[in-house]
């Protein structure tokens, strides 16, 4: 059998309309633009309405992807959508989202691995290709952190924004797509980036909301220093995976959670900054949703083209870190045109037909 691969056909990003500055935020806590911007690199951030939710930032970044690579929602096999900030601890953000866009064959599930979270959905994504268990993989970062972050904690409220991004994984015979990927933990650090409050260690109760423990609570300087060091490493431990060096990468897309730490990482890989993607000043931190957004601007921008060689790296809570490199195609060869109004219209119909026969069969078989 020849060997298949796995390549990114289709793109798209969801931020809210809402934007948050810096000057707004320093109305909030003691802080100021001066120091958030000579700290991070952030100008200011988008903020979820409060009918904006992770599963419809990540609908809206999908049906995107789904038209850039005139793919149809039904033939998805396999829907990876990585968050922290999910729409309910379960049922999966996932399955919302394959509902909401009618993807009636895939699988959906959930994936946390926080801010690394993306760079795992592309290894396991286009594992699941070239394995020949998947033709058409959907992969969706999403988050809406600012429902989770505490807005009166100045160490973590000025680093966080919303948003969504999402890729189409295509097979193909044709050579390149995503070619190597290291995925990285060390649970040791599992208390330096968490929200403890809500799960089995400290379940929900008056005294987790009183303790704050549903909130974002950082250790940022230890993050920081961890972050410095794996960047260089996990990018590195790719390229030489499959033999290459920095000289054959034409774009390095870090996970934009600080100026600092991309420049640093740019250092540690003796690495141009002019070939780094860097939009962090418009969007904050929108942890896993970050890659996929900065692919999107990079692309408008025309800093990636079909043939690029680009390496997607990210670290964060777990501790996790990873790092994906992918030789950029585009589009395949499509069937049909695909128009996301529809697909959403069709979805919806048939969401309510879905629900009316668990009805009509309740009502028949009983409730048990
Ligand atoms: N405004 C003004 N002063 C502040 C603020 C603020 N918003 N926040 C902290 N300070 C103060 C501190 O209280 C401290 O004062 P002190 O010296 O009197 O105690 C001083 O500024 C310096 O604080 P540091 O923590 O040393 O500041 P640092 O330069 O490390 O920057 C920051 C802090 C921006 C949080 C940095 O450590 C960082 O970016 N860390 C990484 C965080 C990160 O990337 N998290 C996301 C990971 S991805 C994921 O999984 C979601």
């Amino acid at each position: 059998m020849s060997p298949r691969f796995a390549h990114i056909t289709g793109w798209g990003m969801a931020v809210p309309e809402k934007i948050l500055t810096n000057a707004e935020i320093s109305k909030m806590v003691d802080t100021n633009d001066e120091w958030i911007f000579s700290r991070t690199g952030i100008r200011e951030r988008r903020i979820a309405s409060s009918d904006q939710t992770t599963a419809s930032l990540a609908t809206d970044a999908a049906l995107r992807a789904l038209e850039v690579a005139n793919l149809h929602p039904g033939d998805l096999d396999m829907i990876i959508l990585s968050t922290s900030s999910p729409e309910y601890i379960f049922p999966a953000t996932a399955c919302i989202v394959q509902d909401k866009i009618g993807a009636v064959k895939a699988g959906a599930f959930d994936l946390m691995a926080a801010c690394t979270g993306f760079v795992y959905a592309i290894n396991l994504g286009s594992q699941a290709i070239k394995s020949n268990g998947a033709e058409n993989v959907l992969i969706i970062g999403s988050e809406t952190l600012s429902k989770v972050v505490n807005w009166k904690d100045r160490n973590t409220c000025i680093l966080f924004g919303d948003g969504a991004g999402a890729f189409v994984l295509q097979a193909s015979e044709e050579p390149g797509g995503v070619l190597a990927a290291v995925l990285r933990s060390d649970g040791s650090g599992e208390d330096l980036l968490s929200i403890p409050g809500g799960g089995s260690r400290h379940p929900a109760s008056m005294q987790t909301i009183y303790d704050g423990l549903h909130y974002i609570q950082m250790n940022g300087r230890e993050v920081f220093r961890f972050a410095t060091r794996v960047m260089a490493e996990a990018t590195k431990q790719t390229i030489e995976s499959v033999k290459l060096t920095m000289d054959d990468i034409q774009l390095l897309i870090p996970h934009q959670a600080n100026q600092r730490i991309i420049e640093a990482a740019a250092r540690g890989l003796d690495y141009p900054m002019e070939q780094v993607m860097v939009n962090l000043d418009r969007y904050g931190n929108t942890s896993t949703a970050s890659i996929p957004i900065a692919t999107v601007e990079a692309l408008e921008q025309g800093r990636l083209k079909p043939g690029d060689n680009t390496v997607m790296v990210a670290f964060g809570s777990g501790l996790t870190w990873g790092a994906a490199l992918i030789n950029w195609s585009g589009p395949l060869p499509y069937r049909r045109k695909v128009s996301p109004h529809l697909v959403r219209r069709f979805a919806r119909l048939r969401s309510i037909l879905a629900r009316l026969r668990r009805r009509i069969e309740g009502f028949i078989w009983g409730n048990g």
